[in-house]
């Protein structure tokens, strides 16, 4: 299942939640209050679940043991832990209200940085999901208690729901919660578990069959069924744990090229970032899968990589640049593409690093390539990266304004810019905004104008060959 952490990467703990995020907690809590409610009224005494205190507890100790140690996924805003194969136990075990109890022992898990809001949430959220999961099994013909050879293979369809349903308001509720809260990149609260949100979803299906077993094993094993279940889950627990290790690998080196770009180049001072967040804004516009807006996000953040392997002096030059050094400029895609090319997770995005300076009418470089010959993913990045060189300060020009720029990009549809893909950026911006740059980029070192290549209104300046 996955849950908060007490990790925020802007905007701290929980009593620095925003006035709609506390609303959101509170209506989870009283949701899982009434649901609580609801059950105590139609079972007073709690029969059934109190009948099956040795059972309750074993699942609950299950249960608190996976929460107690769940993995950081790689935005250290959400962790992952296999509990809900004790609450998909208990469904079958102990029904849904014995279900909903187990997954409120959330409440007590033994795990830091976790403060009384976000303990509250958990149960509250694994509460329902376990409450939920344990209606539809019901619904759907399960039976309430030890399975036997008898039960099978009728009870495979009613827990199939009651895992759809569990891990569903699980995901749903934990989504809305990371929307709410300050997420790690500005305007896209909670972005990062909305990148793997189908790759956990799948694995937590996937996980919670175990509980159908660990019912199963009941029968013949007792309460040592869970404990035979552990071995499982923990290895699913470190798989996932490395996973989250490599994606925070790529991050960092991500990051070390961003930086050392930015370091060489003056002009590029968070420029990088924005139109990594420019081009994922168009690709989910436009309706890519989340894989592909993943790659174009990667791609926006190192399409400039091959500044590296242009000399320093070229890329700060004053003035008119002669036709080697113009050649220079040009071979950066190329000189990008060399740099990242045994990155293996960056698949798609190296042809968007080597044709972002291709235009629709086949006058750009470093192929000549026109129309759809362009791929998708350098069309796209063409456009963010030219809207925010025009909406950066430059040291020969302001600032366009977002209009200005929109209005470029528009008279430059066509010949330059793929037109969908400006409609979509322009749609795209109208909805979500735009951050623009915080500070002037700064001067050259020597105080002179100079030209960026991706600003289409100061084209590069060739001087003739002698
Ligand atoms: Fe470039």
């Amino acid at each position: 299942m996955v849950t908060g952490t007490g990790h925020r990467s802007r905007g701290g703990r929980a009593s620095r939640l925003s006035p709609a995020a506390w609303l959101y907690v509170a209506i989870v809590v009283a949701a899982a209050l009434a649901v609580l409610g609801k059950a105590l009224g139609a079972d007073p005494d709690m029969d059934g679940p109190v009948r099956l205190w040795w059972t309750m507890l074993v699942l609950a100790l299950l249960f608190c043991v996976c929460d107690s140690a769940p993995t950081t996924l790689a935005s250290r805003q959400s962790a992952w832990s296999p509990s809900s194969s004790a609450t998909l136990a208990a469904v079958v075990l102990v029904g849904p209200a014995g279900a909903m109890a187990v997954g409120a022992t959330s409440l007590l898990s033994v795990r830091r940085g976790l403060d009384l809001t976000q303990r509250v949430f958990n149960a509250s959220m694994y509460g329902l999901s376990a409450y939920a999961a344990g209606e539809a099994y019901l619904a759907l013909g399960g039976h309430v208690g030890h399975p036997t050879q008898a039960s099978f293979p009728a009870i495979i369809g009613p827990f199939a729901a009651a895992a759809v349903v569990h891990v569903s308001i699980n995901h749903g509720l934990l989504w809305g919660m990371l929307m709410l809260v300050p997420g790690a990149e500005p305007g896209q609260p909670g972005v990062a578990v909305q990148r793997y949100i189908t790759m956990l979803f799948v694995s937590d299906l996937g996980y919670a069959t175990l509980g159908l077993l660990v019912a199963a094993l009941w029968s013949v094993g007792g309460a040592f069924a869970a404990i035979l279940v552990l071995v499982p889950l923990f290895v699913a627990r470190w798989a996932m744990g490395q996973f989250a290790a490599q994606e925070r690998a790529y991050a960092a080196t991500m990051a070390a090229l961003c930086q050392a770009v930015e370091t060489k180049d003056c002009y590029t001072r968070g420029h990088s970032e924005r139109v990594s967040r420019g081009s994922a804004m168009i690709a989910r516009e436009v309706g890519m899968r989340g894989s592909r807006v993943e790659a174009i996000r990667y791609a926006g953040m190192l399409h400039d990589v091959g500044k590296l392997g242009v000399p320093t002096t070229v890329l700060q030059k004053s003035g008119a640049l002669t036709e080697e050094e113009f050649a220079a400029i040009q071979l950066h895609p190329m000189r990008g593409l060399a740099i990242v090319s045994e990155i293996g997770f960056l698949d798609e995005a190296l042809a968007g690093i080597m044709h972002h300076h291709e235009r629709m009418d086949g006058r750009g470089y470093p192929m000549g390539l026109a129309g759809d010959e362009i791929p998708e993913f350098a069309r796209v990045i063409a456009v963010a990266d030219a809207f925010d060189a025009m909406t950066s300060n430059r040291s020969y020009r302001g600032a366009l304004a977002v209009e200005e720029a929109i209005a470029d990009l528009r008279r430059w549809a066509g010949t330059q810019f793929d037109p969908a893909l400006v409609d979509a950026f322009v749609a795209a911006l109208r909805r979500e905004g735009w951050e623009e740059p915080r500070a002037a980029a700064p001067a050259p070192a020597d105080g002179l104008a100079a030209a960026d290549h991706d600003d289409p209104t100061a084209p590069l300046r060739v001087v003739e060959s002698w």
